[in-house]
């Protein structure tokens, strides 16, 4: 296990999250068709090393199941081991469509499945998973807690929970740039105010492992154990 990942402080929490320009299933859907093309070059560029440490990690714990949350164009699908075995799922049909150009191409035998479907309400059966993980998921999607909530029924009891993510700083010049930035979260398709609250609970504050993965804070590895 990663010697880093610390457990979360909950009376550091973040600040409060107040959505300013809330994300639904329809603005997520026209935010990632114009960015399929782009996506990769782009900020899909600019996550890598945090998207890296993620699949890491994957690698490294237990089990062989795998669902990965929001796969979009499949950046972190090569970078799995053989032995764990990929089910991804997706809203956007352009981000899908290349993850399964991707996974054609590279010839990706551990990717079991690729389906258009709501990470908020799957009709997975319970326990299917040893590990999920949603990388820069969690701030885009309309209802971070009912991911969370689906993500943890999905999961077997021994299993793992895991989130890369932009946190929200709690207060400095990096809160209110983001603050700044927040009334264009339809545009961006991600919410750059979105804080640790928004999703966990006081009770999974007090239990997650946290990991700063790049410089300033951006990008926070998070690992909730099932
Ligand atoms: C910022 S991209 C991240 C893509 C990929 N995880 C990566 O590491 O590059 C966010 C992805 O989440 C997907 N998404 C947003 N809401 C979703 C939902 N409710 N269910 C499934 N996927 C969702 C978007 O379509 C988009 O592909």
């Amino acid at each position: 296990m990663n010697q880093t990942l610390r457990k979360q402080d909950p009376s550091a929490g973040a600040a409060r999250f107040v959505p300013v320009a809330a994300l639904d299933q329809a603005s997520i859907l026209e935010a990632y068709r114009r960015w399929a093309h782009i996506y990769d070059t782009s900020f899909g560029g600019f996550s890598s090393k945090a998207r890296l440490r993620a699949v890491s990690l994957v690698n490294r714990l237990p089990g062989t199941d795998v669902l990965e949350v929001g796969v979009g164009t499949g950046l972190a699908l090569p970078h799995y081991d053989q032995d764990k075995l990929i089910t991804g799922i997706d809203l956007s049909k352009e981000m899908l469509r290349k993850a399964r150009e991707r996974t054609r191409e590279r010839a990706l035998t551990n990717v079991k499945a690729l389906h258009e479907m709501d990470a908020e309400a799957t009709p997975f059966e319970d326990a299917s998973f040893d590990i999920a993980v949603a990388m820069f998921v969690a701030s885009v999607v309309p209802n971070p807690r009912r991911l969370l909530a689906e993500m943890r029924r999905l999961v077997r009891p021994g299993g793992n929970i895991l989130f890369i993510n932009h946190f929200a700083a709690a207060r400095g010049p990096r809160w209110w740039l983001e603050r700044a930035m927040a009334p264009a979260s339809k545009a961006l398709g991600w919410h750059p105010d979105f804080a640790m609250d928004a999703i966990f609970s006081a009770d999974d504050l007090a239990r997650i492992e946290t990991e700063a993965v790049s410089r300033f804070g951006i990008f926070t590895l998070v690992r909730l154990r099932v």
